[in-house]
């Protein structure tokens, strides 16, 4: 988490800065800055709790000028969300300034080794701990800064992006990465760096995706100069970027999550083009034709993810072992990494992250690639880490995901993980031709039957304002919508801050049930599939108990409207397919409900959507 951009051009710097800054929001919204160097040479830092509009207003009547600069914008990890732990940071002679996403592990061992040697910290932050290091590092070797850079870096244990500015170097950046990513932007004599390519994209679209443990050098009038930070040249592979501004803007929708709900028709047919054919009877997964014998031979395949990707990867489950009949488990990526957990060889590991950036499953990648296992990743965004660790995978192709609450990322995992699993169970021969058939010709109907589900917005809007008195709320779903059950619980706690459960629905006899009362709302989700018959037990098990019960049923279900308080139709489909229509709703109903509340929908407090710390 957190954003960072720099800029060193023809061009102030300031509102390339601010509004990259606002592009990267999404990371982290504590609290934002920004330095610059001035003609006469004089660095200026400007640092402001809150979000990146806090920071203009104050930096509104003071010096912004300079054709080089740093910023940033926050999520907290040392030290708590104030200005002074903002950053950028100050070197101890304030020649240096500092930006940096990730943590720096080693940084109390760190600082204490540089208070012995007379140096003061005005922050509690790990960053100004690696940028006295720096310095330190430049004072006593008598080295540029590059060079110190590097040997202060190879000194710590840790996950960082950084860029530096050197108030004696203002036509110079010096940047580095590992584990946080980083890219460089490469326009008409001007360079960019930051998080992503968002801040970018309107300026040019070469760019350069820094590697762990690299040190970049941009200097105008020279050629971009990667290093590692073992002082190894590299040769720098300029990329074409893919990515639009109208991408990057709300469309006319109040929130970019609105937008993104809006938006699933469209991306789904994006995530399948190419895939499914025009004919509809076949799926062709590059990443799993290229790779065919892992997954046929696959004793078991281990599903890592974190947030709603880990959701998708429970839907995932169900549908590789009915059509596959591999054992999949599915585990939290940040439990599996520090469990010890057994892997073999012969497992597949499909890692599933929107971002591509996540801390956690890029760590349980690695450990899972250290012993051998083949690695396969579901991600959006192209070109992000974990793609390129992984040893083959699918990507979303929905575009930038700006709400932090995921929505279209989540229902594109679902499609492409159900493609995989159609492909794997048809080459085993575990997955008959006839049903096969059927389900890709349903996967091509999907995208209007999400576009009914969304035509009923506004009943949902209205419906959702008598909820804004609820405390908690139980979701309850079973067999594939049980995933989707736990979804929409998290996306009503994430976005309206309410809290919610999702369960089994058959679970709820041990223990949920004891909180149903006239107070609590209790989502069902009761397509007409498998389990059915029983989905509709548990809802007069809740109306016995004088529980509200909003139904998400298939249409036509006359049966469960006349028992439930408020019921919203989803068009038939395959029970396998399922979850991409009754989530709609769910979405449609946490985001309506949290407007009411007056949230911030598509900045929810404490939360980031890119999380690249543990
Ligand atoms: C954060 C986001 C969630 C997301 C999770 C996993 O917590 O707020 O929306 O599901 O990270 O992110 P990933 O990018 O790996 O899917």
């Amino acid at each position: 988490m957190c954003g960072i951009v720099g800029y060193i051009g023809q061009r102030k710097a300031y509102p390339i800065l601010i509004k990259g800054l606002h592009r990267l929001e999404y990371r982290g919204y504590d609290s934002a800055g920004v330095a610059l160097i001035n003609a006469e040479g004089q660095l200026n830092v400007y640092k402001a709790k809150g979000k990146v509009a806090e920071l203009e207003a104050f930096s509104a009547d003071k010096d912004t000028s300079g054709f080089i600069g740093i910023a940033h914008t926050r999520w907290a990890t040392h030290g708590e969300p104030n200005t002074v732990n903002a950053h950028p940071h100050y070197s101890e002679s304030e020649r240096l300034a500092i930006i940096h996403n990730g943590i720096i592990e080693n940084y109390a061992v760190l600082k204490a080794g540089l208070q012995g040697e007379g140096y003061t910290f005005k922050s509690d932050t790990d960053t100004e701990v690696l940028i006295q290091l720096i310095e330190y590092t430049q004072e006593n070797r008598h080295v540029d800064l590059k060079t110190a850079v590097q040997l202060a870096l190879q000194q710590v244990i840790g996950a960082y992006a950084i860029v530096i500015l050197d108030k004696t170097h203002p036509d110079t950046l010096i940047a580095a990465r590992k584990g946080s990513p980083l890219v460089v932007g490469i326009g008409q004599n001007e360079y960019f760096l930051a998080s992503d390519a968002t801040p970018i994209v309107e300026y040019t679209d070469k760019v350069i995706y820094i590697e762990d443990e690299e040190v970049v050098s941009l200097r105008i009038g020279e050629d971009v100069d990667i290093t590692t930070i073992n002082n190894v040249t590299k040769t720098p592979e300029i990329k074409r970027l893919e990515l639009s501004l109208s991408q990057l803007e709300k469309g006319g929708y109040p929130h970019f999550m609105l937008k993104e709900i809006f938006e699933q028709p469209r991306t789904l047919i994006d995530s399948m083009r190419g895939r499914v054919n025009v004919r509809q009877d076949n799926i062709a997964l590059s990443g799993f034709i290229d790779n065919k014998e892992r997954f046929l031979n696959a004793k078991r395949i281990i599903i890592t993810a974190c947030g709603t990707s880990w959701h998708a990867g429970l839907i995932a489950m169900y549908a590789i072992e009915e059509f596959a009949q591999i054992p999949v488990e599915v585990e939290y990526s940040s439990e599996f990494r520090y469990r010890k957990p057994v892997i073999n060889r012969d497992d597949v590991v499909i890692a599933i992250s929107q971002s591509g950036e996540t801390a956690d499953t890029l760590a349980a990648i690695q450990l899972a690639k250290e012993k051998g296992a083949f690695i396969f990743s579901i991600c959006n965004v192209v070109g992000a880490s974990i793609p390129r660790v992984s040893d083959s995978g699918c990507y979303t192709h929905v575009g930038p995901e700006i709400g932090v609450a995921s929505t279209k990322a989540f229902t594109a995992q679902v499609v492409a993980l159900t493609m995989l699993a159609l492909c794997i169970g048809r080459e085993k021969g575990t997955l008959s031709g006839e049903q096969y058939l059927r389900i890709v010709r349903e996967l091509g109907q999907i995208p209007d039957k999400i576009e009914r589900v969304l035509g009923q917005n506004k009943r949902i809007a209205d419906f959702a304002k008598t909820f804004t008195y609820a405390q908690n709320f139980i979701y309850l779903g079973r067999g594939y919508n049980y995933p989707v059950a736990l979804e929409g619980a998290l996306k009503l706690k994430e976005i309206s801050y309410i809290h919610a459960e999702g369960y089994p629905a058959a679970e709820m006899k041990h223990g949920p049930i004891a909180l149903i009362s006239q107070e609590m709302p209790v989502v069902v989700i009761a397509p007409r599939c498998g389990t059915y018959e029983k989905v509709v037990s548990n809802i007069q098990e809740i109306k016995a108990r004088e529980g509200r019960v909003i139904a998400i049923v298939t249409e036509g279900d006359e049966h469960v409207s006349r028992i439930a308080d408020f019921t919203i139709e989803v068009p038939q489909t395959e029970e396998c397919l399922t979850p991409l229509l009754t989530v709609i709703p769910l979405q449609l109903l946490a985001y309506h409900i949290a407007v009411v509340k007056g949230c911030d929908v598509d900045q929810p407090r404490n939360l980031a959507k890119s999380v690249t710390v543990e």
